[in-house]
């Protein structure tokens, strides 16, 4: 393998290179359903999906995240509040490359 000799000139880059990726971006949507619950969505612009990783994403402990910086928590204590403790609906549309949109639904009045 050849190295090359480190170039004293070499320009050092002030910007973060962001050309391969569009800007980070999320949209909110809110609605009252017919059903009588409020739903938000999030929509972003991030990598997205494959359908082995969506199915498994409320599952407690399971993270893509390298070793040590994810506990795989975040969407399975999510689920438990949404779906658990307010009786509504979480889920998720994503396909790599098409970002991802959450879906949170919860009823306005609890049942009791
Ligand atoms: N907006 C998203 N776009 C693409 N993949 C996502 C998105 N949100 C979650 N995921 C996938 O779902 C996995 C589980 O998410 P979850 O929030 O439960 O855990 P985590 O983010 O990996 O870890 P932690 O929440 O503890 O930081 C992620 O590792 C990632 O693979
Ligand atoms: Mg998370």
């Amino acid at each position: 393998m050849q190295r090359q000799a480190p170039r004293e000139d070499f320009p050092v880059p002030t910007v973060f290179d962001n050309t391969s990726s569009p800007a980070p971006k999320s949209t909110i949507r809110t609605r009252v359903t017919d059903s009588d619950s409020v739903e938000i969505q999030i929509a972003d612009n991030g990598p997205g999906m494959p359908p082995e990783v969506l199915q498994k994403i409320f599952d407690p402990f399971f993270t893509t995240k390298p070793v040590g910086s994810g506990t795989g928590l975040g969407l399975s204590v999510s689920y438990q509040i949404v779906v658990d403790k307010h009786g509504g609906r979480l889920s998720c549309i994503s396909a790599p490359g098409e970002g991802a949109t959450f879906a949170i639904e919860i009823p306005i009045e609890q049942k009791k």
